[in-house]
């Protein structure tokens, strides 16, 4: 069904030549994947207007008599596209007056009409024209599945010259290959860009997570950064003076060290996906994770740069040192009445769990924003610098943001929505796991459960009937302080189990310090991105005879 449409919205657009026509309704045609994410311009996919609205409908009614007729141009062409091409007429083929043309294998593809509709922006396309696709989808491996060979398969024209059958003239190097080597307890969701969460068994082992299961999302390749040419560029104040600090810098400030949790938006997305289906990585329980991060507080940092608080609203944005082959780098931005709340506790981090950041979590400085979610905590810093609006990154401004559940992809305004920042209130169950079979007696149920903001759990209520009667579990791990309660509680209950009950439906749900509680279903929260993902969490088991 996906594919029925993903093609026939291609081709109407390219019937209609409707270039007016948002980007985002390729979004959703040809991405099914985190992983895509990245490509995608932050500001290609310009919000929807009245007029372009207007030339959508006219363009539609208009292209749809050239849809069939296309249709059938295609397909013939499809058959007759064994047309043999040199490498040099391929090379030829590099802009919309001559054609864009490339190769994969040694098949030959004319792609000037896709190009405006790539998911990831025309400019990422256009790096490959002329030439071999295979370097760019070594980077992005999501390019390597059925549905986008499917896609690319409608603009084949012919193959390669036997002759020129060798192996592409760019280096094919695996950007990955660099990449650190991980546990293997790790459930791996993507594995380029590397994507894992812990297994729930193990997540909630340890009140702190140990570092080599600590979830990890990355949407590029890790960065090889030497600690000792490492320099984090702070852009001063007007008056103040840029800072160039090396990590010695960094360790001359005073050191603050705090227990901090990481959530990523898309937690439990897997959950949303059973509603309808979402763009993202399937996360299941394990998108969070809670380590003790030290480094230097960035609103001393910011101070020695001579910047303060302003009346007028302003952003720290931040901009980490792993970047696509186009050298647009990972990027982020908060408030800067947070970044400069010294109450707000925010890091630049140099170390997790008492030894330097591990690779795959930012070596050798990120930033730790307590209660804000994950994307926020930008890894691998470069470069810092206030900014009167948010930061331009795709992750800032057309990712990470929640929409009504009615909101799809050929209605979504990205800019109609803020930007993600402090998370709502969480829990789950780690122990036992879906359709495990329990002992009858006696069962003991674990979990987490967190907010963002600082707000403390105050209480976890388990059912083990669905919801229609409650027991109150124990909190465990670290106290909370109050307004500061940036970590998880680990909560267990033992509860005997009724007799003759063959099955439990066991549900959780928390109460934070706000009196937020979670919502009972996942539907009515339901979103196009698969984030906020924090309905009552259930598992249903089976009881031992
Ligand atoms: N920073 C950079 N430079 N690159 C990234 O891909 N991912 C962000 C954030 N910081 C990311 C980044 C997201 S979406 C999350 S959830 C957290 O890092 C994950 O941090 P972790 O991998 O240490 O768990």
């Amino acid at each position: 069904m996906l594919l029925l449409h993903r093609a026939v919205v291609l081709r109407l657009q390219q019937a209609c030549r409707l270039k007016s026509i948002p980007s985002r309704i390729y979004i959703q045609a040809c991405s099914t994947n985190d992983s895509f994410r990245p490509q995608y311009p932050s500001l290609t996919f310009s919000g929807d207007n009245s007029s372009t609205r207007g030339w959508k409908v006219m363009g539609t009614l208009l292209g749809l008599g050239a849809v069939l007729a296309y249709q059938d141009h295609r397909c013939r062409a499809a058959q007759e596209s064994t047309r043999i091409y040199t490498k040099e007429e391929v090379s030829s083929h590099t802009s919309p007056e001559t054609g864009i043309w490339v190769t994969l294998g040694s098949e030959v593809f004319d792609v000037t009409e896709f190009v405006d509709l790539h998911p990831g922006g025309p400019s990422k396309l256009m790096l490959a024209a002329g030439g071999p696709l295979e370097p760019f989808w070594a980077l992005y491996a999501v390019h390597n599945q059925s549905h986008v060979r499917e896609l690319l398969a409608q603009y084949k024209i012919g193959e390669l010259n036997p002759e020129d059958k060798v192996a592409p003239t760019v280096e094919t190097s695996d950007p990955y290959a660099d990449d650190p080597v991980r546990h293997p307890a790790l459930k791996v969701n993507s594995q380029r860009p590397f994507n894992a969460e812990p297994p729930p068994e193990l997540l909630t082992e340890n009140y702190i997570t140990p570092n080599p299961i600590f979830f990890t999302r990355n949407h590029l390749p890790v960065p090889n950064l030497d600690p000792d040419t490492y320099r984090l560029h702070i852009v001063g104040a007007p008056g103040g003076q840029s800072l160039s600090l090396s990590l010695d810098d960094l360790h001359n400030f005073p050191k603050y060290e705090i227990t901090v949790t990481l959530q990523c938006a898309g937690n439990r997305r897997s959950e949303m996906t059973q509603v309808k289906e979402v763009k993202g990585l399937e996360w299941r329980t394990g998108a969070i994770s809670t380590a003790r991060w030290a480094g230097a507080r960035l609103c001393d940092v910011l101070a020695q740069a001579g910047h303060q608080l302003c009346e007028t609203e302003a952003h720290v944005c931040f901009e980490g040192l792993d970047s696509d082959p186009t050298g647009t780098a990972y990027g982020a931005s908060i408030p800067l009445a947070r970044a400069m709340d010294p109450e707000a506790e925010v890091l630049l981090a140099y170390e997790m769990n008492g030894q330097p950041l591990p690779r795959d979590h930012g070596f050798p400085v990120r930033v730790v924003v307590p209660g804000v979610v994950g994307a926020r905590h930008v890894k691998w810093l470069g470069r810092v610098s206030v900014q009167p609006e948010e930061s331009y990154s795709h992750w800032q401004r057309r990712d990470y943001k929640g929409f009504s559940p009615s909101v799809d992809w050929d209605t979504v305004d990205f800019d109609s929505a803020p930007s993600i920042q402090e998370l709502p209130v969480q829990s789950a169950i780690t122990e036992p796991r879906d359709g495990e079979t329990v002992e009858s007696g006696e069962v003991t149920i674990k979990g987490y459960a967190w907010s963002g903001g600082g707000r403390a759990v105050i209480r976890v209520d388990v059912s083990l009937d669905g919801g229609l009667t409650w027991q109150v579990a124990k909190l465990d791990g670290e106290e909370q302080r109050p307004r500061k309660a940036w970590a998880w509680r680990l909560w267990q209950l033992q509860a005997p189990v009724p007799a003759g009950q063959k099955e439990l439906n066991i549900v959780c749900k928390a109460v934070d310090d706000g009196y937020n509680v979670q919502p009972d279903t996942v539907a009515p929260i339901w979103n196009l991105r698969g984030v906020l993902s924090n309905a009552w969490h259930r598992v249903h088991v089976f009881v031992a005879p």
